[in-house]
């Protein structure tokens, strides 16, 4: 068994290789942009990368690139690739999906892959944690994220409801004399 994985110099491509080797799964790591001799080159932009890639694999975990995906899906198949895992997006499930563009991305992706003859499992993540890493670069001495979404509003707590908790995307403030380690 083979686990091809692409995307190799993403968050979520670094994490499964490193849990896959553990676990002592063969994989082959691959990238659109190598960056050492053990990572094998796949841009899902340009097909003429994908036959050395897919070869002798059985298992890929697959971004989401929809301009080549139809190629990508026969030549897996073709290379008698078993399962393909897609790290789509939970944007898909939006009620406007197919007119916004980071999700007919996702969409498209799908689609291909529910017509293609490789079984594949698709996976919905909301907003990752690890996006707030990004947000506290902008939090400095003020204590406050520049985090694109409207400051949280009080909201009184009324007989049978709740307080509503802060979203996810609220600016972060420091409380007054907190310390920053
Ligand atoms: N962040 C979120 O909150 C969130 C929420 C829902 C879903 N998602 C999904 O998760 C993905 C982000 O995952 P991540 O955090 O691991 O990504 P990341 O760290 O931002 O890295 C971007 C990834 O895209 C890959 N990529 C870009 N162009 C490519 C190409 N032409 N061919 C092959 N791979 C290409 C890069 O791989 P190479 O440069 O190595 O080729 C890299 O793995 C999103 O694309 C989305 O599908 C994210």
């Amino acid at each position: 068994m083979t686990v091809l994985v692409t995307g190799g110099r993403g968050a979520v491509a670094r994490a499964l290789i490193g849990l896959l080797r553990e676990r002592g799964i063969a994989v082959r790591a691959a990238s659109s942009r190598p960056e050492d001799p053990d990572t094998v080159r796949c841009d899902l932009t340009d097909p003429s990368t994908f036959a050395a890639a897919l070869k002798g694999v059985t298992s890929v975990l697959l971004y989401a690139e929809p301009s080549h995906i139809g190629a990508f899906a026969e030549e897996a198949a073709g290379a008698g690739v078993e399962h393909i895992v897609l790290l789509s997006s939970s944007a898909v499930l939006a009620p406007d999906a197919a007119d916004s563009p980071v999700a007919r991305t996702h969409l498209d992706v799908e689609n291909a892959l529910t017509a293609s003859a490789v079984p594949a499992t698709t996976l919905r993540p909301g907003s990752f944690a690890s996006n707030a890493l990004a947000w506290s670069r902008t939090c400095g001495r003020a204590g406050r994220s520049a985090c694109p979404s409207p400051a949280p509003t009080a909201t009184r707590s009324t007989r049978g409801t709740s307080p509503r908790p802060p979203s996810p995307c609220s600016p972060i403030r420091a409380s007054a004399g907190a310390r920053t380690p």
